[in-house]
């Protein structure tokens, strides 16, 4: 039977160049490394995601009853067995040198998230990448398909093919305005237009995440401009160098719109004591990126699946230990809440 350390001991052979699978992934070792797995330029901004984790502190409580808490949560019309979904994770040809087809990882992702009780999210790129997820989400039947910040009639038109293929929301990695891939394949990506932003939410059929929200006063423009959810994200320190981690933002983000639209979150999610501080700070729930990365390539879908069963089971012993009966009642466990 395959565990998860077996998972991880096979992905270091076959991400070999690619992505070094350290004891401790605190994105020093793959700075610099974009396209690759890393984080852009220095680093920091990936590097800032791992060290605002390492910086809160759990208050420990064991006087208490809670010995199974109750880690579903429900988004999108969807009952999840924990608050964690897989990120959009594409460029397999760019980012980790055409080892595996795009479709190939994108299935992967999907049915190993849903074999888990969760979901994942597919990503856009150049060419016919997005062609290649969509079919991957119409295969597996769920999922959320994240578009590139396009012109509004492209955006439009990949809306549709999601909706086709059985996508359960759509997204916009606005921050995606400055990616390289993009950039170097010649397709227009630019800052999305607010009144654009509002079209797209009236004129979707599906509900709509923006993705890479790191100010508060833009998390209140996109639930004014009838976004859903909102993805507090730097795109894992992809996009722009020297950005504070996401945690740090995300109490003040997730104090302005609590109530008007879902807040998720991602950036450094590695254990289940990461997922436990985010939804502490405010988010219903965490996206996690380059963990996926590793269950794929030692697993396939099965790896992806031990992957969530491995967080599950982290995030179950953190809440028990900090006395959190359930993923809506967690803020006290952080010291000094
Ligand atoms: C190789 C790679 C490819 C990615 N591709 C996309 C993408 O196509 N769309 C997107 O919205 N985000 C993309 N991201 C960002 C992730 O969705 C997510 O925001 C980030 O990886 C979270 O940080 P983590 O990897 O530390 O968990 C990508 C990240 C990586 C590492």
């Amino acid at each position: 039977m395959l565990r998860w350390e077996d998972v991880l001991e096979r992905a270091r052979e076959s991400l070999k160049g690619i992505c070094h699978l350290c004891p401790v992934c605190d994105m020093k070792a793959c700075a610099g490394k974009v396209p690759g797995i890393g984080g852009i330029g220095t680093g920091s901004s990936a590097k800032n995601n791992y060290e605002a984790l390492r910086g809160l502190k759990f208050k420990m409580k064991l006087l208490h009853d809670v010995d199974k808490p109750d880690m579903g949560v429900e988004l999108f019309g969807q009952k999840l067995a924990l608050p964690v979904i897989g990120a959009a994770v594409a460029g397999a040809k760019v980012n980790f040198a055409a080892k595996i087809a795009e479709k190939e990882f994108a299935q992967a992702q999907l049915v190993g998230a849903m074999e888990a009780g969760t979901i994942a999210m597919i990503g856009d790129g150049p060419g016919d990448l997005y062609d290649d997820t969509v079919a991957a989400l119409r295969e597996a039947g769920k999922g959320i398909a994240i578009i590139k910040p396009r012109e509004f009639d492209e955006i439009m038109r990949r809306i549709k093919m999601a909706e086709e293929a059985g996508a359960l929301a759509v997204g916009i990695d606005v921050d995606a305005a400055g990616l390289v891939n993009m950039r170097r394949s010649g397709e227009l990506v630019r800052p999305l237009n607010p009144n654009i932003l509002k079209r797209i939410c009236e004129s979707s059929n599906l509900p709509v995440i923006v993705k890479g929200i790191m100010a508060e006063e833009e998390a209140v423009m996109a639930c004014d401009a009838g976004a859903s959810a909102i993805v507090v994200s730097n795109h894992g320190g992809r996009v722009l160098d020297d950005l504070p981690g996401t945690i740090s933002v995300l109490p003040g983000i997730a104090s302005r719109v609590r109530g008007r639209c879902i807040v998720l979150a991602d950036g450094g999610v590695r254990t289940g004591s990461d997922v436990l501080k985010f939804l502490a700070c405010g988010a219903s729930a965490v996206l996690v990126g380059r963990p996926v990365v590793w269950g794929v390539f030692g697993g396939g879908k099965e790896g992806v699946r031990l992957l969530y069963e491995r967080l599950a089971q982290e995030l179950s012993v953190a809440m028990m230990l900090t006395s959190c009966p359930s993923v809506r009642e967690v803020s006290h466990c952080i010291s000094g809440n």
